[in-house]
């Protein structure tokens, strides 16, 4: 017989109950008081015997919560009731009803398990009490269980991942040894799971980056590995290591370096085959002037000594040209001194004072007196502000200013140094710091190679920046060496 829960569902809990008793007065009136459970919603069955009890618990399996057993049925003992019982109800708790009190039955329900042992004559609210704890011990214990199984689930959800990621993953326990290897591992090394596990795997990953791995047959591949250290459930250390082949990426980017290198040396040469092509060719010219006017007989000193110096001027240029050349193209290490910079541009001012004056130009100088001394290769900056400034005087042909500014060390660590000039500027596009880059007849174009190829050796930034009418070179030096060398 089945009994349904009277009270509204709204805020209830549905459970299963079951009473198992051979007196129907007493299996009714017990009905009625599980029906009054505070919190739950019960359908309440009732079994007069051993039998029926067993075959309401095969029917309502592990939905079964609670049952009310009398210990003295016709045909059962009640004790070993519940343990057939509890073959399919693996969550219920089982309350035992008896009017017997005898310390047997008691150390027997105990033995067996029961969550409570209740003795008639009882108070309706002590059952029903005890009935709520039971019902909430099997709320807690069913949630726990799903949530076990739900841990199972995505643990075994995890282990898919790992076992078919495209990648390879690695677990080290708090010892370093390996306590997971992926079959991708397994696959591109060549190593069984069986091999690795329990061997050290700390040189394998490191502390991260890339790193060698090598393969059973020989060679190896290059792994970029993340690492990510956390504590198991047993608070142990545990490493996470996931790994990416970029052993391909690696091999292309230094093809693609050897490339862009065989191409800046390619329009490097083409640049200097142009440059040398027209002082050979004007002092071929010259050279052959000078073998007409000897066939001629025409060997007065007035005759010959001119072209003979342009001869030798058009050497002079190759001379230059190859020099300023190599001094862009060789690498070159720096010899650092420390220096008062101040001085150092002071000394430049006077060395270019007559070439200044001879074009008309004014120079104004405004050195900070704070900038103080600096990190850097005295001779090579001098060459840096020469070239500036020999620029400037050559953009200012026809007179101007010439303003050399210096201040001192930023929040970075960086000295300032500007050179700025009135002459006519130059298009914002122009690739000034380009090697070749020239719009002088006679120039080489690598006078600012030279000089932007200084600045970043000693760890500084060069930039161009045109003005109305006018350029600016501005110069940022660390104050403390950080030059590359
Ligand atoms: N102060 C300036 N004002 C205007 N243009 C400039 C200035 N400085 C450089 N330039 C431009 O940049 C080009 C490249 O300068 P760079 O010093 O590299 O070579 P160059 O002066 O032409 O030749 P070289 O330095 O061998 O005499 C110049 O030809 C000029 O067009
Ligand atoms: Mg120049």
């Amino acid at each position: 017989m089945t009994l349904a829960a009277t009270q509204p569902a709204s805020v209830k809990r549905r459970a299963q109950a079951l009473i198992i008793d051979d007196n129907v007065e007493l299996a009714e009136n017990l009905a009625d008081i599980l029906l009054g459970v505070d919190g739950f919603e019960l359908d309440v069955h009732l079994a007069g015997s051993g039998q029926a009890a067993r075959s309401f618990s095969e029917k309502l399996g592990d939905e079964l919560d609670v049952a009310l057993v009398d210990l003295r049925l016709p045909d059962a003992n009640g004790l070993r009731l519940l343990t057939d019982l509890r073959r399919h109800a693996t969550s219920a708790e089982f309350l035992v009803v008896t009017g017997d009190l005898s310390i047997e039955s008691a150390v027997a329900a105990v033995g067996a398990r029961v969550f409570a042992y209740v003795l008639k004559p009882f108070r309706p609210q002590e059952l029903q009490g005890t009935l709520r704890n039971a019902l909430e011990q099997v709320a807690l214990r069913r949630s726990a269980e799903r949530l076990r199984r739900e841990l199972e689930q995505s643990e075994q959800r995890h282990r898919e991942v790992v076992e078919v990621i495209p990648a390879f993953v690695l677990v080290l326990d708090q010892d370093h040894r390996i306590t997971l290897w992926n079959p991708r591992l397994e696959a591109t090394t060549g190593f069984s799971k069986q091999e690795m596990l329990g061997k050290s795997g700390a040189d394998l990953v490191g502390d991260g980056g890339d790193r060698r791995l090598d393969l059973k047959d020989g060679g190896h591949r290059l792994v970029r590995w993340q690492c990510t250290e956390l504590r198991n459930r047993d608070g142990m250390r545990v490493t996470y290591a996931l790994g990416i082949d970029v052993t391909e990426e690696r091999e292309m980017l230094r093809r693609t370096l050897q490339v862009e290198r065989l191409a800046t040396a390619g329009t490097l040469a083409t640049g200097l085959a142009h440059e040398i092509r027209n002082p050979l060719n004007s002092a071929n010219l010259q050279l052959q002037v000078l073998k007409r006017r000897i066939e001629k007989g025409q060997t007065e000193q007035e005759l010959l000594i001119p072209v003979i110096g342009l001869i030798h001027d058009e050497i002079e240029r190759l001379t230059h040209l190859v020099s300023e050349f190599l001094a862009f193209a060789r690498p070159h290490r720096l010899a650092i001194e420390r220096i008062a910079l101040n001085d150092l541009i002071r000394g430049v001012i006077e060395l270019v004072g007559p070439e200044a004056s001879a074009v008309s130009v004014r120079i104004e100088t405004n050195l900070d007196a704070s900038v103080g001394m600096l990190d850097v290769e005295p001779n090579r900056i001098r060459q840096v502000l020469m070239n500036l400034v020999r620029n400037a005087l050559e953009a200012m042909a026809g007179g101007g200013t010439l303003k050399i500014r210096t201040l001192p060390a930023d929040t970075e660590g960086f000295v300032h140094i500007e050179v700025e000039d009135t002459g006519p500027g130059f298009p914002e596009d122009a690739p000034l710091f380009d090697a070749f880059y020239t719009t002088k007849p006679g120039g080489t174009g690598l006078g600012l190679a030279i000089t932007h190829r200084i600045v970043s050796e000693h760890g500084g930034l060069i930039r161009a920046v045109p003005r109305s009418p006018g350029a600016l070179f501005s110069i940022a030096l660390p104050q403390h060496s950080k030059a590359r060398v």
